[in-house]
């Protein structure tokens, strides 16, 4: 798909319900006591997925448009079907149903697509035989089995800064014989939206930057929610509007939990001109209006203590680093290679084909601000759907426009995107 060059973005638009909350509900809605309503859900190819993978474990879901009905089976209810669970691309489908599975009766199997088979699963299975479950890999990876067993509560200390790996261990924790389960986060507090639900849902848990409790639940209450919109979701616009001179964007009901707008305090450094408005309280997360103006930038660092309020954001980092007077840099940033595509790999080879002057470090990159709209040309997403988004904003901050491969990528968190973006296109 080509993207050609733009002058600005203007308008009002809205982004799709948080992909990291529609995720948990589905699978927190499936272990409920009753019927949970999600509203605005983030319908997208991962939470698809999840739909698909609870109703396989014997969870009624009904579907209209953006309003998803779960009927709870309750916290032991699933039931281990025939065949394997698969979690296609999403990594946090598998990782915290993984948490869910090992308080259950039975043996599950969970495999996913290529992408997801050649990530990292000993950083979930480990704990979770700590905990007491039978958790096999295939040499570190998917397909993952797992037995639910008799579990114990235990006290882990993250080895790396992730949320998905935090949620599986405190997801187990409520199936535990004792509590608390306490996962301490080392070096950096990372997004909490698992612990903000199970507290709506009548759960017992403590949560501090550095560290979060879970006790055993009898049962979980079931939601009623109307989600915010994802705010990775809104980056992209938000990246695109600072960088094209008389843009003048607003993005409404965008959630703003302080652990997922890190690139918000990056871009307030940078002089970037992004003003909140209504400020209010969405599935019991903060959210509000997004406007943002167009501004020259400046240089910055992010390290490894910031990496993860905008671990999805920093290839849209990348990129806008590319406009700022002076070299940035980010460090402490080697889960990008983890994700769905070797993110420190997969930016460098796209962004370096369009023009942009960026080196790859072991942990991060370095990228070196010019005074021009870099060139443009052709990248490959690499089937990263982070990817197939930042090339539509490199097309249109470029000067010839970039043509995008593999740019369907995107619907894996956001299937309008790209028309959503052509709305507020100003050519
Ligand atoms: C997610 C957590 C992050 C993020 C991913 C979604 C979640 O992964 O990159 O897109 O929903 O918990 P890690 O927690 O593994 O870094």
């Amino acid at each position: 798909m080509k993207i050609e060059p733009a002058t600005a973005l203007v308008g009002d638009v809205a982004v799709p319900g948080v992909k990291s909350i529609s995720h948990r509900a589905v699978l927190l809605g499936a272990i409920a006591e009753g019927d949970s309503d999600v509203h605005n859900f983030g319908r997208a190819g991962d939470t698809e997925s999840t739909i698909h993978v609870v109703r396989a474990l014997g969870v009624d879901v009904e579907e209209d448009d953006d309003h998803v009905r779960v009927h709870g089976v309750g916290m032991r209810g699933l039931r281990a079907p025939g065949e394997a669970l698969d979690c296609g691309n999403a990594g946090t489908l598998m990782r915290l149903l993984a948490g869910i599975l090992a308080g259950q009766d039975g043996e599950f199997v969970l495999t996913g697509d290529e992408s997801l088979s050649s990530r990292p699963m000993e950083r979930i299975a480990e704990p979770l035989r700590l905990m007491g479950a039978a958790v096999t890999t295939a040499d570190g990876h998917a397909p993952v089995t797992v037995r639910g067993g008799e579990l114990q509560p235990i006290t882990y200390e993250l080895a790396v800064a992730s949320a998905q790996v935090k949620s599986c261990i405190l997801l187990a924790g409520l199936y535990a014989n004792a509590g608390p389960t306490v996962v301490v986060e080392k070096d950096a507090p990372t997004r909490d939206h698992t612990e903000r639900m199970l507290k709506l849902m009548g759960a017992r848990v403590q949560s501090s930057p550095r560290q979060a409790m879970v006790w055993p639940a009898e049962r979980l209450e079931p939601l009623s929610l109307e989600l915010p919109g994802d705010f990775s979701s809104a980056a992209p616009l938000i990246v695109a509007a600072t960088m094209l001179p008389g843009s003048e964007l607003r993005i409404h009901g965008v959630n703003l939990n302080p652990t997922r707008t890190g690139l918000l305090g990056v871009l307030e450094r940078m002089g970037a001109r992004v003003s909140i408005f209504n400020r209010r309280t969405l599935a019991g997360e903060p959210a509000g209006d997004i406007e943002v103006r167009s501004a020259d930038l400046t240089a910055t660092r992010i390290d490894a203590a910031e990496v993860p309020l905008l671990i999805d954001e920093l290839p849209l980092f990348a990129l806008i680093a590319a406009r700022a007077h002076g070299d940035s840099e980010v460090k402490g940033a080697q889960e990008l290679r983890t994700k769905e595509s070797d993110r420190i790999e997969s930016v460098t080879i796209a962004l370096r084909a369009l023009g942009i002057r960026i080196t790859a470090r072991h942990d991060g990159f370095g990228v070196r601000g010019i005074a021009t709209r870099p060139k443009g040309g052709g990248m490959e997403s690499a089937g990263d759907h982070r990817l197939a988004m930042l090339g539509a904003v490199a097309g249109l901050v470029s000067r010839e426009g970039v043509n995008v491969g593999g740019a369907e990528a995107a619907a894996i968190s956001f299937p309008g995107f790209f028309d959503l973006l052509e709305s507020v296109t100003r050519r």
